[in-house]
């Protein structure tokens, strides 16, 4: 089985990238995901039996500044994809990894995988768009999504006291995405965490983040006025796939 990581230098990507050490790794520069003739080239020639993709312009604050490049990164990026597996490994699994950023932050619900998108920012949207995409391919697709960081130094000085998931850490979501892959399930699924809390909490679990102060989001928008929508309530739940110990790092 031939896999391929897209985005395997990113948060996620590289802990991905440990639990598969045969999968093909290319840096950005290597596969531009927006450059049709560079995607078209590298599937072409690897012919890939399985795509894990999580190369994406990621920060909804970037996201805003330039959309152009956004839609381009996310949206454009993951058609190329489709298109070239499509024409050169028609049979190829593609596993997207999606954010509850598609849903309205405003919403406090836990929205299980049936839930409809209502995007509060463009990342959110684009993501929104990427899912369309692998849903309507005629790929075996899988749709992802959780909400994750990674499990070290908190990397922000101030950590949101009002919005909240039932995280994950990147390692544990990477054994989750591992775990889907081996089995049969196909389709959308959530991989959370058994506990639903704060930005702030979540810092205060990560190593030598003791000194993280608290924010809140009139606080952030206050400071930065120009800022897109953050999504304030990103907990999701699951009617499919089994839950994780957040404490179990
Ligand atoms: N972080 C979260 O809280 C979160 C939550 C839910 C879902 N997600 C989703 O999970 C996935 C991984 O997120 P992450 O936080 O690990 O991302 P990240 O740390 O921001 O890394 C993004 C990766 O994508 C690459 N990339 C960006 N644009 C690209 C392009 N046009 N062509 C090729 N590669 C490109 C980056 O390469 P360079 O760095 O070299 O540019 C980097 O390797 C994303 O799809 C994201 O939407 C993230």
């Amino acid at each position: 089985m031939k896999t391929l990581i897209t985005g395997s230098s990113g948060r996620l990507g590289r802990e991905v990238s440990k639990l598969f050490p045969e999968a093909l790794t290319p840096t950005h520069s290597e596969l531009e995901l927006s450059n049709w003739d560079q995607v078209n080239d590298y599937i072409n020639n690897n012919e890939p039996d399985a795509i894990i993709h999580l190369a994406a312009l990621t920060s909804p604050p970037k996201c805003e500044k330039n959309k152009k490049l956004a839609w381009n990164s996310n949206v454009i990026g993951t058609l190329n994809l489709i298109e070239t597996c499509l024409e050169y490994n028609p049979n190829c699994i593609f596993l997207l990894m999606s954010t509850p950023c598609i849903f309205n932050g405003n919403d406090p619900t836990p929205k299980d995988e049936n839930y409809y998108p209502d995007p509060d920012n463009y990342y959110g949207f684009t993501k929104a768009m990427q899912e369309m995409i692998v849903q309507g391919s005629d790929l075996d697709w899988i749709i992802v999504r959780s909400n994750f960081i990674r499990y070290e130094k908190y990397p922000f000085p101030k950590a949101f006291v009002d919005r909240y998931s039932n995280y994950l850490f990147a390692h544990q979501l990477a054994k989750g995405i591992k775990e889907v892959l081996e089995s049969d399930q196909g389709g959308i699924l959530h991989i959370v965490g058994d506990k639903v809390i704060s930005m702030y909490e979540l810092a205060k679990k990560c190593p030598n983040s003791k000194d993280v102060s608290e924010y809140t989001l009139e606080e952030y928008y206050n400071d930065f006025p120009e800022s897109s929508r953050l999504t304030k309530h990103m907990t999701l739940k699951s009617t499919i796939w089994k839950i994780y110990d957040i404490n179990e790092v």
